[in-house]
């Protein structure tokens, strides 16, 4: 089994300063530990046994009648997808139907702005569309928009076959979008109970698509399960979440108030947007959380590494690499008489996106600045299931650290609020 591997050498803190908190840790570790049956997320590597099955049955059915698969949700209900598909399937999916190799195309509809759903629906073929609905409350303004758009399209266009065209990703009991998929006749999957929007990548919310995608969700669960096991190890410095978190908390309480998730590898790229929203929606609270900042190596090596390494001294830079990028490409011995560029000759360009990493992460560590990095022996679905696993459960650990709920959103429900009232919904 492949492992990811965190590397926190590079961290601006003393064993002090962890001493110092031991007390705080101690609790923290505790807690995590008589919280986990509330944290259903924890389970879903193990419990989901039927829903798979049900998952890969209606992919099966489904992907030959398919061309495109459009999810329309936002938040915790698309980051995650479009990570994954991102991480795992080539860059140009959509483009090759051999790529494919029979799957449908995945396009993600995170916003409502008017000119990119028009432009989608403009090109999608109606009678090979599905479109999957994944809204936990089944009330996010934006997705239900979306959704009312879609209906209506596809009743005037499709009439009674509508609904074959539609799948719905929700609360198993509350909220509008389990009452209308009942009436309606629509399939649905469930988000389970004390499973959060940025928490629910590893159930149905993050299932269903990669699965419609031709990726193994068996082997993804599987990598998040391993990575279970190490974040129960007590030993904290040595369990890859609690490490991460402790770290960060320290980082906070230097004053670093921003934590920049920048990937040296286009696969991973995503990630950082997932984690953004993690990190940033569920420790933001109380005057307290860290701003989380998407970056991409190489390509912000020259936009904002000059600011990060030379810049105020508030963040911290956690790397995100892999040691094999699933392709290879070498450059060839083209200009050997031109020293000041053919010294690149002969090496691949894999060499050169992990030497670049290597010379940031050296350039911030020389400027004094933290850093830290997590490394994929390669980018797969089981490692992906680790790296998912490992930032929820870092996530919730910082936020035991910070005495914090880490799983309420109240800032975002009060921006969903103002726009009900807005629009004057009865009750708001
Ligand atoms: O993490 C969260 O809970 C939020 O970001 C939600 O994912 C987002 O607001 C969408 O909510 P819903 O799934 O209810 O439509």
């Amino acid at each position: 089994m492949e492992k990811i591997v965190l590397n926190f050498d590079n961290m601006k803190v003393e064993d002090s300063q962890i001493a110092e908190i031991e007390g705080k840790i101690a609790d923290a570790i505790q807690s995590m530990e008589s919280k986990r049956g509330e944290m259903a997320w924890r389970d879903l590597p193990y419990n989901q046994d039927a829903v798979i099955n049900e998952i890969l049955d209606y992919v099966a059915e489904k992907s030959p009648k398919v061309n495109a698969l459009v999810v329309l949700g936002i938040g915790g209900s698309a980051l995650g997808p479009i990570a994954l598909q991102q991480a795992l399937n080539s860059q140009f999916y959509n483009h090759d139907t051999q790529l494919r190799g029979g799957y449908p195309r995945l396009f993600v509809l995170d916003n409502i702005d008017p000119a990119t759903m028009s432009d989608l629906l403009a090109v999608l073929d109606l009678e090979t569309t599905l479109f999957s609905v994944v809204s936990k409350s089944g009330a996010t303004s934006e997705t239900m928009a979306q959704f009312m758009v879609v209906k209506d399209l596809l009743e005037s266009h499709l009439g009674l076959k509508a609904p074959e065209h539609i799948v719905c990703t929700t609360d198993a009991k509350n909220g509008n979008l389990i009452k209308i998929a009942g009436a309606e006749g629509y399939k649905t999957f469930y988000v389970p109970d004390g499973v959060g929007g940025r928490f629910s990548q590893l159930c149905p919310v993050g299932l269903l698509p990669a699965a419609f995608c031709g990726i193994d969700i068996k082997a993804l669960l599987a990598g998040a399960a391993e990575m279970d096991k190490m974040c129960q190890n007590a030993d904290y410095m040595n369990n890859p979440a609690y490490a991460f978190a402790i770290l960060h908390y320290l980082a906070m309480k230097q004053n670093k108030n921003i934590t920049v998730m920048m990937p040296y590898s286009d696969k991973l790229k995503f990630m950082a947007d997932w984690f953004a929203q993690l990190w940033g929606e569920s420790l933001g609270k109380q005057g307290m959380g860290q701003t989380p900042v998407k970056a991409l190596g190489t390509t912000d090596q020259h936009s904002q590494v000059q600011l990060y390494v030379d810049g105020p001294d508030d963040k911290i830079v956690v790397f995100l690499g892999a040691d094999d990028f699933g392709s290879e490409l070498q450059i060839p011995k083209t200009f050997d008489d031109m020293p000041s560029i053919g010294f690149l000759g002969g090496h691949t360009m894999g060499e050169l996106l992990r030497a670049s990493q290597k010379a940031t992460e050296y350039a911030l560590t020389k400027a004094g600045r933290s850093n830290m990095t997590i490394t994929l022996p390669s980018v797969t679905e089981n490692t992906m299931g680790q790296l998912f696993y490992m930032l929820e459960v870092a996530t919730a650990f910082a936020g035991e650290l910070m005495g914090i709920n880490a799983f309420d959103q109240p800032g975002v429900e009060e921006g969903k609020n103002a726009v009900y009232r807005h629009f004057g919904r009865p009750g708001f």
